[in-house]
């Protein structure tokens, strides 16, 4: 057992604390890995709000990338000194999902046995809740051998890390579940932290043109470095007419984008969206919904009348073993640009602060190095 620094969750919506944790040696099936960085996501201070459940104490952190330190028994897939991103879908290989070749949606995906435990206070060995079944704001965490993907040793830790969950879940969006490419329209509505990733999807997939629609003039500039042929503020025009218009430019006759990606998780945004798709168009749901909110009120005749998919993309619908390498490898070769995505890089004790900016929007993410 080891014992690190780490940034946990003690209470529901208290802030989050810099405090020593115990790390357990790894058993069968698990790795230790000496985390270098982890980004700061919605979901971790979901965890903190209470929102996703009420398991407290929460180690926080899930976007990571770092160095396997030892393995247990019966583990194979990594090895120590691997230079590894963590992903929260370690598949099972058994379920009726794996069985039938959907890894994506296997139903029994695991982590870590053993728990990591706090060492310090009056709750000094109480369990900790990793979340996602990672808990990475912390110099070493504990998971399943399946949830380290090994990666190009000599790309930036903060930049690749990120593919671990928000920037994986919008390029998978676009590739992966929308199964955008080559003489393809698409659109992107909400160009935060996952929208521009699933703009960089696109145009890693060869669509054209790629229209990325926000609110926010900051948001498309970044776009449009990722990627995007046309951006549309949707605060000052008709985001459906807009992208109905541009759609239309490149391909004569177009009612809309081929496919159209909702990134904000808001059933407005959604409405747009399924007006904005072409007939037989792909919509895809990546922002994630409140538990409040509902599907808009919608004539069933348009639904039926478009033809296409109404999708939601959970984890973009990624292979970590797949993606993962191929993700790094195209950023070291210089053709995806994962860098962008780091606003700036933090220490443990600024994690408050960073849910602070993700607030105001001022930032794509805030990397933790540690
Ligand atoms: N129309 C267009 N864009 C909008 C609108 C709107 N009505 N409202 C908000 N936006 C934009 C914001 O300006 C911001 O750029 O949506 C973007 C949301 O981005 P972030 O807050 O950075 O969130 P992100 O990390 O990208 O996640 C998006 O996916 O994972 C989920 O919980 C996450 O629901 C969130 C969504
Ligand atoms: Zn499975
Ligand atoms: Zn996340």
């Amino acid at each position: 057992m080891q014992t690190v620094k780490a940034v946990v969750a003690r209470a529901k919506g208290a802030p989050v604390e810099v405090t020593t944790i115990n790390v357990p040696d790894p058993g069968p099936g698990e790795a230790l890995v000496r985390v270098q960085t982890c980004g700061v996501c919605h979901t971790d201070l979901h965890y903190r709000e209470g929102g996703i459940n009420d398991d407290f104490p929460f180690l926080l952190g899930h976007e990571a990338a770092g160095v396997v330190e030892a393995v247990g028994e019966d583990v194979t897939g990594v090895a120590p000194g691997d230079f590894v991103v963590l992903n929260w879908r370690a598949v099972c290989g058994k379920c009726r999902a794996c069985k039938r070749g959907e890894l994506q949606y296997c139903f029994d995906t695991h982590n870590a046995t053993q728990a990591m435990t706090l060492a310090e206070g009056d709750d000094a060995g109480t369990e900790l809740s990793p979340a996602l079944g990672i808990g990475a704001f912390a110099e070493k965490t504990l998971v399943a051998a399946g949830q380290c993907t090994k990666v190009d040793p000599s790309a930036r830790p903060a930049a690749v890390g990120l593919l671990g969950c928000g920037v994986m879940a919008g390029i998978g969006a676009a590739i992966n579940t929308g199964n955008a490419g080559r003489g393809k329209s698409v659109a992107v509505i909400g160009c935060g932290g996952v929208g521009a990733a699933a703009v960089a999807g696109a145009a890693l997939s060869g669509a054209s043109p790629i229209i990325a629609v926000d609110i926010d003039a900051a948001k498309l500039e970044t776009a449009r470095r990722l990627g995007a042929t046309h951006t549309v503020d949707s605060s000052r025009s008709d985001a459906i007419e807009e992208i109905k218009r541009i759609a239309a430019e490149t391909y004569e006759g177009a009612e809309g984008a081929d496919v159209v990606i909702e990134a904000v998780g808001r059933p407005e945004t959604w409405k747009q969206a399924f007006y904005a798709r072409d007939l037989a168009g792909i919509l895809v749901l990546v922002g994630v919904p409140t538990p409040e909110m509902t599907v808009p009120d919608l004539p069933l005749l348009d639904v039926f009348g478009r033809g296409g998919a109404l999708k939601s993309s959970w984890y973009g619908d990624c292979l970590p073993s797949r993606d993962f390498p191929m993700l790094v490898d195209l950023y070291q070769q210089g053709r995806l640009d994962l860098d962008t995505f780091v606003t700036e890089e933090i220490g443990m004790d600024d994690v408050e602060a960073a849910f602070d900016k993700m607030h105001d929007g001022s930032v794509l993410r805030s990397v933790v190095v540690l």
